[in-house]
């Protein structure tokens, strides 16, 4: 029986299914660090790891045993994909299955940073709500606004129809390659030009081609009315610009599901009550997950039988 490496708990009838096929470790006590994916690499015939692991180029240096890593989470910034295919390992993700999911989380945190739901629950909660007031909370509005997207791919599109459909919105994208979309957007030309809508949702990949995409000068082309969110990766941002922009007021709000340093959040970033905060839960829906295991593991699956995984992305 092959060797699997699952590093963290996934579903349970996913781990069942693995159990039936392979030999199965499930780690516990969190993220793999560079030492640790580097044992694992040499340890298991497969590995399937997700975010937080540190499978950087310099843990696929030497004799692998490793053929795979069928990674949970679309997003496979934290590994090198062209290292491991230098090393001989195949690297697939998880595309389709969160799409929904994390696009709801856009329109969550679009919704809460709007209509000021953070603060209200705050509010109600620490028991310093008055009573309905005429002026109390006033938000912005969504319906009938325009929404930016940056990086129209699967999620992108999917937050886009839900604006587009859903609330009547007028959304326009900033997407490296022309994209084509079966629904009413306009794609810009330039950055500064799609973050001069009133909502901005950043879905695009992390990697090193989009570290700091969002730097102080892309914000600085937001309005001050403008309400910020990001849905993809932290690093995508630079995240002490957002901060100084939410603190100057020069925009109205920030709706954050990823950051720079996770689970790291700064304090200055917590300390704004113009930001909602949630802790990377854009695939979190029970149903999504175990897609995702599934997927992950239906990959390392086809690999064991010599077949190219479906999902392989390297
Ligand atoms: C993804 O699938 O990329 C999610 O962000 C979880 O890693």
């Amino acid at each position: 029986m092959k060797k699997l490496l699952i590093t963290r708990e996934i579903a349970a009838p996913v781990i069942a299914q693995a159990r039936e096929m392979f030999d199965v470790t499930v780690h516990e006590g969190g993220a793999l660090d560079g030492a640790a994916a580097a044992q694992a690499l040499r340890e298991y015939d497969a590995i399937l790891p997700t975010l937080g692991d540190d499978f950087s180029a310099p843990v696929f240096d030497g004799n692998l045993r490793c053929g795979i890593l069928g990674n949970f989470g679309v997003g496979y910034n934290h590994i090198d994909a062209a290292a491991a295919r230098a090393a001989g390992v195949t690297v697939s993700n998880t595309p389709d299955v969160l799409t929904d999911a994390t696009a709801d989380i856009g329109l969550t945190l679009i919704l809460a940073v709007a209509r000021r739901a953070g603060e209200g629950e705050r509010m109600v909660r620490s028991g310093a709500w008055g009573g309905f007031g005429p002026k109390n909370l006033l938000g912005t509005h969504v319906t009938g606004k325009s929404v930016g997207i940056v990086g129209m791919g699967r999620i992108g599109q999917a937050v886009a129809r839900r604006c587009h459909y859903g609330f009547g919105m007028e959304v326009v994208f900033f997407n490296r390659s022309p994209k084509a979309v079966d629904f009413p957007a306009r794609q810009v030309a330039t950055l500064a030009e799609v973050m001069g809508a009133d909502f901005v949702v950043v879905t695009t990949p992390g990697g090193a081609e989009t570290t700091k995409l969002i730097d102080a000068d892309a914000l600085g082309a937001m309005k001050p009315s403008g309400i910020f969110v990001n849905i993809s990766r932290g690093e995508v941002v630079d995240e002490a610009a957002l901060v100084d922009a939410l603190e100057r007021g020069a925009i109205t709000g920030a709706g954050l599901d990823v950051y720079e340093n996770e689970p790291q959040v700064p304090a200055r970033l917590r300390a704004l009550d113009n930001c909602v905060l949630l802790p990377h839960l854009g695939s979190a829906t029970a149903e999504t997950r175990q897609a995702m295991g599934q997927m992950a593991l239906d990959n390392i699956i086809a690999w064991s039988r010599g077949e190219t995984p479906p999902q392989a992305v390297n």
